[in-house]
């Protein structure tokens, strides 16, 4: 008989030892539900391509709020749609835009929920694109200047944290620093560090109806070739001040993820893009993906990748099967 000094298959034999190896566990507090929010009353819309989200009215996002937070996830990031865009998103910073409304309406409805704030020109700016164009290009220093205007306006309507996804240069630093000199210094910085110029994020442009007039956004988020260069976009958000840095999207990118992990000591978030989303949603549709069971092998590659928190349109259906599996 042939003798084996090494079985791995051992410590695989029965479910009980198989929980007793696990190296890598999702929890609901890893997760960050992303939601839409339009003008208007009892508006409930759909998203085609992601089933299970909607654009929100005011109203219907207080009580899917109270639901996120029954289910125990501990945060939001709020998206805003205006109804009016202009070449500068003036609905953006707002003191009655959509988005600032929207944050004290879940203020004043629930009390332990995290609001973060996607901060960016896109959804707001007739052009689509995340700045001030200018002889059809994007002009950095005026749009920092604007987006540090957007989040002082969000955390006065009580955001509890900022996340700018435009990738200007030195947008981090100016944010912080207008947010301490209007007494908001307690108020954290989630910066998409390395955002890539992704084709995942179509059916998300689509929701937020932010695609880019002319051209692409490719001037300023990153060449999905680059991997150094993430860590060079890390390094400089955390000396601007961010507190957590984020890769964006995931599940291409999750070498990114391990490496800023490795090297730096700062929370990681990745963002599971609406492409990441629909993709598993319409394979299920079809019968050829059981997307339960992807959607937790998906999630925990996230995390095993390194990644503390992970923004997802999954968070609710992973809060629920997390709850089931207790
Ligand atoms: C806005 C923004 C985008 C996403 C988050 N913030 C779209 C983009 O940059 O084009 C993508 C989110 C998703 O696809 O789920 N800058
Ligand atoms: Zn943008």
């Amino acid at each position: 008989m042939h003798f084996l000094t090494r079985r791995p298959r051992r410590l695989r034999r029965s479910e009980t030892i198989r929980r007793m190896m696990r190296e890598t566990t999702l929890q609901v507090d890893d997760l960050i539900m992303p939601l839409f929010v339009v003008h208007g009353t009892g508006i409930r819309q759909e998203i085609a391509p992601m089933p299970g989200n909607y654009r929100l009215s005011v109203d219907q996002l207080t009580k899917e709020v109270k639901e996120i937070a029954a289910l125990g996830i501990p945060a939001v990031i709020l998206f805003g749609i205006p109804e009016h865009k202009d070449a500068y998103g003036s609905e953006a910073y707002a003191k009655d835009g959509i988005i600032q409304q929207a944050v004290r309406a879940i203020k004043d409805s629930v009390t332990d929920l995290l609001v973060i704030t996607d901060t960016c020109l896109c959804e707001y700016t007739s052009h689509g694109h995340c700045g001030v164009v200018e002889h059809g290009s994007v002009k950095n220093d005026p749009t920092i200047e604007l987006l540090a205007k957007a989040a002082v306006s969000q955390a006065e309507a009580g955001a509890d944290m900022i996340a700018p996804s435009d990738m200007m240069d030195g947008r981090v630093a100016a944010i912080r620093e207008a947010l301490d000199t209007d007494g908001f210094e307690e108020v954290a910085i989630m910066a998409y560090a390395a955002k890539y110029a992704s084709s995942f994020y179509g059916p998300f442009r689509e929701a937020a109806k932010a695609t880019p007039q002319f051209g692409d956004r490719r001037s300023y988020q990153m060449d999905p070739a680059n991997a150094a260069e993430a860590l060079r976009e890390v390094a400089m958000d955390i000396e601007e001040g961010a507190d957590i840095v984020m890769v964006k999207p995931a599940l291409a990118y999750l070498d990114v993820v391990w490496r800023i992990r490795t090297e730096f000591d700062v929370p990681v978030a990745a963002f599971n893009v609406s492409g990441e989303f629909a993709m598993v949603k319409a394979a299920a549709r079809l019968g050829w993906l059981e997307d339960e069971r992807v959607m937790s092998e998906i999630l925990t590659a996230i995390k095993r990748a390194g990644a503390d928190l992970i923004l997802t349109y999954f968070a609710k259906d992973a809060a629920r099967l997390l709850r089931r599996n207790e």
